[in-house]
C-alpha cells in the first residue's frame, strides 16, 4: 500500500516556518535581559500564562530563545544528545576555572569520558564513606554551636557543605589541615564568576587576576597531594583517587590540571546547590511546623536512642526524603538551564531553528498546577506513593535537570542534606527570625536572601527522650 506523504511534507513545511510567538515588552537592544536579570520567574510565567509551552524571548547575543515548560516540552529538552545541542557555550564563564578542555569546553567525546569518572567517584562502596563523612562533619560542625543563639543559615549551609564537600573530594588528611585555604581560594575563584567572565574573561581586573592566582594554587595544593600519594603508595577513598586511577578509552592518565579542573567542577557543580537548599529546608520546616513534629517521629522511629547514623539509617526516612524534595521543587537552586541549538527542530507545532537557545525554568515549571496540586503550598506528602505527582509526570520535577546530564549527585547531595537535618532535627529547635524569606536572584545559584538568621536552642536530651 502506497502512502501518500504529500499533505504531511507540506504541513510539516508550514509548521516549520512557525517561530514560537515572541513575548512582548522586550526593550530595544536590551530585549528581556533586564527582566531576566530582576525578575527572572516573573517573566517565564508571564510567557506561559500567554502562550503555554513554548515561547520566545529576546536576549542580546542570540538570535531566538525559545524558553520550553511542562513536563513534554522538558522531555523533548532533556533527551536530546550533544551533537543536538550544546551546553558549552552556556558554561563557558566557568573555563577559566575548570580549565580549557576541561567538561564542558571539552570535544563531546572527552567530555563524556570526563564525566563519566564521577560515576566511579560516587559508586555504591564510596558513598558510605561519603556518608560517614557527612555525620561527622555534622557533629562536629553543630558541636561548636552554644545551648543557644542566631545564626544565618544561608552561611551555615555554605560553609558545613565546604567541609563535606573538601573532605568528599580531597580526603580527611586535607580537609583536616588545608581546608581553610581551600575555603578562600574557592571563594576567590568564585568571585570571578559574573557578567563579564561570560564575555570577556581575561580582562586584566583584579577580580580575574584572583581567580587565576587561586586557581594556579589550587592546582599546587592537589600536585602535592597526587605526588605524595603516588610516592608513598597511599589510596584514599575520594573523588581524587577515583582521578588519579582513571584513564581515558586510550589508556592515557588524567594530568594533574585536568584532575584540578575535574574537581572545581564538581565542587562548583555541588557546593552551593546543597548549601541553599539546606537553608531553604530549615525556613520551609520551620513555616510548616506539623512537619517537624512528624519528621521528628520519623527520628525517633529510624534511631531510637541511637546516634550512630548509618547509610541504611539515611536511605530508611522516607518523610524527610519527601520533605526535601519538596523544597527542591519550590525552590530549586538551579532556576534555569539552557542549551544552545545545533540542529534546528520542530516541538508542538514550533519550529526552533539552529543557533537558538532553548531554556527550561524549573523555579516556574514546579508551580505549574496541572502537575503539582496546589503548587504554591509545602507539602512533602505529593511525592509519597499515594499521589506520586512526580512519578506521573516524568520530567515534570527537574530539579536535578534531566536525561544523559542529569546530575550526577543527587544521590549524594540528598545523603547529604538528610544526615545534616537528621542531627539539627534530632538536636535543635529552631525559630526564624524574618518576616520573610525570598529568593535571591543576584547569585547564579539562587538561594534565600541574606540576612536570612533563624534562633537556635539545643534540645535537652530529656526533650529528645520525652519526645520519643
Ligand atoms: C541539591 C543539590 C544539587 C542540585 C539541586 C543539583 C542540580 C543539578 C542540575 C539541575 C544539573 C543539570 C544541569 C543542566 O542540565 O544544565 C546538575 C548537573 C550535575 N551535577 Fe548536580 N546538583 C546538586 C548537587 C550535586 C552534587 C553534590 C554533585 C557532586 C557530588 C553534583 C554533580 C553534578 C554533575 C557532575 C553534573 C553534570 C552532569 C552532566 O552534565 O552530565 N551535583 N546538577
Amino acid at each position: 500500500m502506497s502512502v501518500d506523504t504529500t499533505t504531511s511534507t507540506t504541513e510539516s513545511s508550514r509548521t516549520a516556518r512557525k517561530l514560537p510567538p515572541m513575548l512582548s515588552g522586550g526593550l530595544p537592544l536590551l530585549g528581556h535581559a533586564l527582566e531576566m536579570r530582576l525578575r527572572p520567574v516573573d517573566l517565564m510565567q508571564r510567557g506561559r500564562d500567554r502562550y503555554g509551552d513554548m515561547f520566545s524571548i529576546k536576549l542580546p547575543g542570540s538570535p531566538q530563545s525559545v524558553v520550553m515548560s511542562g513536563p513534554k516540552a522538558h522531555q523533548k529538552f532533556f533527551r536530546f544528545s550533544d551533537e543536538e545541542v550544546s551546553m558549552r557555550e552556556v558554561y563557558k564563564l566557568m573555563t577559566p576555572i575548570f580549565g580549557k578542555g576541561i567538561a564542558y569546553d571539552a570535544e563531546p567525546e572527552i567530555m563524556k569520558e570526563q564525566l563519566a569518572f564521577f560515576h566511579d567517584a560516587l559508586r555504591e562502596t564510596r558513598l558510605r564513606t561519603y556518608a560517614a563523612g557527612f555525620v561527622a562533619e555534622a557533629e562536629e560542625y553543630f558541636g561548636k554551636w552554644g545551648d543557644e543563639g542566631e545564626v544565618d543559615l544561608y552561611r551555615v549551609g555554605n560553609e558545613l557543605t565546604i567541609y563535606t564537600s573538601s573532605r568528599s573530594l580531597l580526603g580527611p588528611s586535607f580537609r583536616q589541615h588545608l581546608s581553610d585555604e581551600f575555603a578562600k581560594l574557592y571563594y576567590e575563584m568564585e568571585a570571578g564568576l559574573n557578567l563579564l567572565a561570560f564575555f570577556a574573561p581575561h580582562l586584566p581586573l583584579p577580580a580575574f587576576r584572583r581567580r587565576d592566582r587561586a586557581r594556579a594554587r589550587l592546582g599546587e595544593l592537589v600536585s602535592t597531594i597526587v605526588r605524595e600519594r603516588r610516592e608513598k603508595g597511599l589510596t584514599e577513598e575520594d573523588f581524587l583517587q577515583t582521578l588519579m586511577d582513571a584513564r581515558y578509552k586510550n589508556g592515557q592518565r588524567l594530568s594533574e590540571d585536568e584532575m584540578t579542573g575535574l574537581l572545581l567542577a564538581i565542587m562548583f557543580a555541588g557546593h552551593h546547590t546543597s548549601g541553599v537548599t539546606f537553608a531553604w529546608t530549615g525556613i520551609l520546616l520551620n513555616q510548616n511546623p506539623q512537619w517537624l513534629g512528624r519528621l521528628r517521629a520519623e527520628q525517633d522511629a529510624v534511631l531510637g536512642d541511637r546516634n550512630d547514623l548509618t547509610l541504611e539509617d539515611l536511605r530508611g526516612m522516607p518523610l524527610l526524603e519527601c520533605a526535601i524534595k519538596e523544597t527542591l521543587r519550590m525552590y530549586p537552586p538551579i532556576i534555569l538551564m539552557m542549551r544552545k541549538v545545533l540542529k534546528g527542530f520542530e516541538h508542538g507545532g514550533f519550529w526552533v531553528p539552529e543557533e537558538s537557545m532553548i531554556i527550561t525554568c524549573p523555579a516556574m515549571a514546579h508551580r505549574i498546577p496541572e502537575v503539582f496540586r496546589d503548587p504554591n503550598r509545602f507539602d512533602p506528602e505529593r511525592f509519597g506513593s499515594e499521589r506520586d505527582e512526580d512519578k506521573k509526570n516524568p520530567m515534570g520535577w527537574i530539579s536535578f535537570g534531566g536525561g544523559r546530564h542529569r546530575c550526577m549527585g543527587i544521590v549524594f547531595a540528598q545523603l547529604q542534606l538528610r544526615a545534616i537535618w537528621s542531627h539539627l532535627l534530632r538536636n535543635f529547635d529552631f525559630e526564624l527570625v524574618e518576616s520573610r524569606y525570598e529568593p535571591d536572584y543576584n547569585r547564579l545559584l539562587v538561594g534565600p536572601r541574606m540576612p536570612c538568621r533563624a534562633r537556635y536552642r539545643r534540645r535537652k536530651r530529656r526533650t529528645i527522650v520525652a519526645a520519643a
